[in-house]
């Protein structure tokens, strides 16, 4: 099909925070060139930035590409980018023949040339990794919201019997120091109060300073809190075995470096840990934690599990809930296991059958909720702040977050992008309620309750 030059786009990001970030610069990208953002249905290009980490993530994409035909029999241009992209490859438009662009995460600063073939009525796949990375190629960032996401690792060394990732992201790499706090210059520049590093194991960031010194992702942070007008430091993904002792310190050192963090650990069961060649242990992963609480005591932990690894017991699962109760985490995420082709636990023997799936993910899901309501209720009391990020339901109500990453209700007359001061009143499983204190805070230290 002969498309002509599309003038306008829609981004659609599936899966994780590193999806988020990659579609905001291909959003900044195409607008660079001249397209207008649109809605879905309407926009004259569409790109499916996809997800593969679960089962049927790839099915998904099929439908989705399916819904695209209008109902005059037209259909925008398509472009399938992220990771169904880098894993199918080629399959996809063999497939699915109305797609026209195959571009995958290392690729999508080429998407302006690969939208010019498609024009011209070819069919253009870029799922190469190329040594020059995408990051120079890409224009200066644009206005984000209080809260940005910054890029600063990408790949994964790692290869966990179960995961993707290391296939459709590639190997380990780390952005250069200039190139991260340059970003980062610019999104504060440009109205960002909050800035989360992402990495798929952002904590294996390593890179120079300006003077020549070996730094780590400690030593980035450090840089960052530097920042004037910047207010809060996140980051996210972690590895427990890159969380070493420079990095927990800066927990308890760096102002602007929030309470919270996320270390997957994913099964409380050793034996499970080694089939799934996560190189930790539970006392190894236990010990990280103790270390940051001694460092930063109030700190909120969140991790992410799996259940139904193959050849999980009973027993094995049982663990895993003593885990969760030993670490008494503040949120987490829980999966059941899902086969992905090509990874080495799809061929392992003892696959789980699914109603025993569900009945483990149910339990854990309760262990978890209580933990989190919990968490939320002990917090009814504090006097904190919040950054403003969106408007709620109700007239006047805004949300923001806590710095224990708690989606915080309240009603004020301050605006999007404010730190405000605020004293928790009401707490549920998925957020808490809070009225604001006079006056207005700065940072994220916490006010004297
Ligand atoms: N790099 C991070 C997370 C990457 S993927 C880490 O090492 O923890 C995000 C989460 O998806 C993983 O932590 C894991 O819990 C889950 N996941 C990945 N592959 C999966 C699979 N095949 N089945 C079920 N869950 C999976
Ligand atoms: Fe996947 Fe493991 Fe790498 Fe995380 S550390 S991205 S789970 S292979
Ligand atoms: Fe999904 Fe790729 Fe992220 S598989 S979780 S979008 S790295």
């Amino acid at each position: 099909m002969n498309h002509p030059d599309p003038k306008t786009f829609h981004v659609k990001s599936f899966g994780c925070q590193m999806n988020v970030y990659d579609g905001d610069r291909m959003t900044e990208l195409l607008e660079s060139r001249g397209l207008v953002a649109a809605e879905g249905g309407e926009a004259d290009l569409v790109v499916l930035n996809t997800c593969h980490i679960r089962e049927r993530a790839a099915e998904k994409v099929y439908s989705d590409i399916g819904r695209l035909n209008r109902k005059d029999g037209s259909r925008p241009m398509i472009a399938v980018a992220g990771c169904v992209a880098q894993a199918e490859g080629a399959e996809i438009p063999r497939r699915a023949p109305s797609v026209d662009i195959v571009v995958g995460p290392q690729a999508y600063h080429r998407l302006p040339d690969l939208i010019a073939r498609a024009a011209r009525g070819g069919r253009a796949l870029d799922t190469d990794m190329p040594i020059e990375s995408k990051f120079g190629a890409l224009p200066a960032r644009r206005r984000p919201g209080p809260t940005a996401f910054l890029t600063v690792q990408e790949g994964c060394d790692k290869f966990c019997t179960y995961c993707v990732v290391p296939y459709t992201r590639g190997a380990e790499v780390s952005r250069s120091w200039r190139a991260v706090v340059d970003e980062a210059k610019a999104l504060v520049e440009r109205g960002a109060r909050e800035i989360t590093l992402l990495g798929q194991n952002v904590n294996a960031w390593e890179g120079e300073d300006e003077t020549g010194r070996c730094q780590g992702l400690d030593g980035l942070i450090r840089a960052l809190d530097a920042l004037p007008g910047l207010e809060r430091i996140r980051y996210t993904t972690s590895h427990p075995n890159d969380m070493n002792e420079a990095l927990i310190r800066a927990h308890g050192e760096v102002g602007k470096l929030m309470p919270f963090l996320h270390l997957p650990v994913q099964s409380g069961s050793d034996r499970v840990l080694k089939a799934m060649n996560r190189s930790h242990t539970t006392s190894s992963y236990l010990s990280v934690i103790e270390r940051v609480r001694a460092e930063r005591p109030d700190i909120a932990l969140s991790g992410d599990f799996i259940v139904g690894f193959p050849g999980e017991t009973d027993a094995e699962f049982e663990d895993t809930l003593k885990i969760v109760r030993e670490v008494n985490y503040a949120q987490a995420y829980s999966f059941k296991y899902s086969p992905r082709p090509g990874t080495p636990a799809a061929d392992m023997d003892g696959q789980v059958p699914p109603e025993v799936m569900d009945e483990r993910l149910q339990r854990l899901q309760a262990e978890i909720n209580a933990h989190q309501l919990a968490f939320n209720r002990a917090s009814v009391g504090r006097r904190t702040s919040v950054l403003l990020e969106r408007r709620g339901k109700k007239p006047g109500q805004l949300i923001g977050k806590s710095p224990w990453l708690q989606s915080v209700h309240l009603e004020t007359q301050a605006g999007i992008g404010d730190l405000v001061d605020v004293e928790i009143v009401s707490a549920g499983p998925n957020s808490i309620g809070g009225i604001q204190l006079p006056g207005e805070s700065r940072g994220p230290a916490m006010v004297a309750a």
